[in-house]
């Protein structure tokens, strides 16, 4: 299929570097002749027809900055194939032959029901901070969302050692802890808690109580998992169970805004390059990916179990020995 007209939106939760992809998608588009739409608050501009042209100057300035300036959303009435079809008539109407869609998992799926039921040809490029899509070793957002909670642990550590006290710093993660160990390894913090490798309240307080006959401070990194706050209850659970006192510090959304850094600006530039360039030599249903550190494309079914999660555990028993 020769591709003429394509549509870009972005979906699911925002991701600093977003701004970078699509301006590159965007110009890479254009010069390669092809006509660029943008769709607003991601699926759901399809489904109201908030579909607009968009040319080189729409996406000039936004490199460095954080958010989506097509906004995002997760739009569940995309699940409904009734609402999906009125979505494929919009694109339909307005000519679209492709899809660039920058997001997560998720998003993806909405994007490969698109092309099995409108016969449109699809791309992703994952963003989502958490960097935990099957299929590639980094998504955009990642390394911005890492240092702005590496610059609040840093913060945090001035005034935990001016008063000796100890600190929970909870940063998101909901499936998987990838944000939690780089941020904990970076930040020095003592114990890192993941999703993935579940600690007991009585093993967390044996750790601690072994650092704590040496050290005046101590920093505990826990990725939010399914429960966002589930760091005041563990400082709770502490407290009761050995007398020690934790301060809580929820980073919560600032780890998602913010400019985006210079990796995640130049590998959200190349990924749009790669996206155009992929959708023209007749991939579908493909998401640009890294792999050994090379950019590299894999079709959505490959990806299979669409979440990756964190698995070296070597890592944190590393952490372990060097914060010790
Ligand atoms: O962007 C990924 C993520 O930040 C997860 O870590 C988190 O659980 C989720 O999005 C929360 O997003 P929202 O508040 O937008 O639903």
């Amino acid at each position: 299929m020769s591709i003429k007209r394509i549509v870009v939106l972005t979906s699911g939760g925002d991701a600093p570097g977003m701004n970078a992809a699509l301006r590159a998608t965007v110009r890479t588009a254009l010069y390669h002749g092809l006509e660029v739409f943008g769709a607003e608050n991601g699926y759901s501009g399809l489904l109201h027809n908030k579909i607009k042209p968009i040319t080189a100057n729409t996406v000039a300035n936004v490199i460095q900055r954080g958010g989506t300036i097509l906004k995002t959303g997760r739009c569940h009435a995309f699940h409904d194939p009734e609402q999906r079809q009125q979505a494929i008539s919009t694109l339909q109407g307005h000519g679209i032959d492709a899809l660039v869609v920058l997001g997560g998992d998720g998003s993806f799926r909405g994007a490969s029901l698109l092309s099995d039921e409108g016969g449109f040809a699809v791309v992703g490029i994952p963003c989502t901070i958490d960097n935990d899509i099957a299929g590639t070793e980094y998504t955009i957002g990642f390394d911005t969302a890492c240092n702005t909670a590496l610059d609040s642990i840093d913060k945090i550590r001035d005034t935990a050692l001016s008063l000796d006290r100890n600190f929970i710093v909870e940063v998101m993660g909901r499936s998987s802890g990838f944000i939690a160990v780089a941020v904990g390894i970076a930040g020095g913090a003592e114990i890192i808690l993941t999703p993935e490798f579940p600690l007991s309240m009585e093993a967390l307080v044996e750790k601690l109580q072994a650092h704590e006959r040496r050290k005046l401070t101590s920093i505990i990194v826990a990725a939010e998992a399914d429960t966002p706050g589930r760091s005041f209850a563990i400082a709770r659970e502490i407290a009761r169970l050995s007398g020690i006192d934790y301060k809580v510090c929820n980073l919560g959304h600032t780890q998602r805004g913010g400019t985006p850094s210079a990796y995640d600006r130049k590998t959200a530039s190349v990924m749009g390059f790669q996206a155009i360039k992929a959708l023209l030599s007749g991939h579908n249903k493909t998401m640009v990916a890294v792999q050994k550190s090379q950019i590299t494309l894999v079709p959505f079914s490959a990806v299979g179990e669409m979440t990756r999660y964190f698995s070296d555990q070597e890592l944190l028993e590393m952490n372990e020995v060097i914060c010790g």
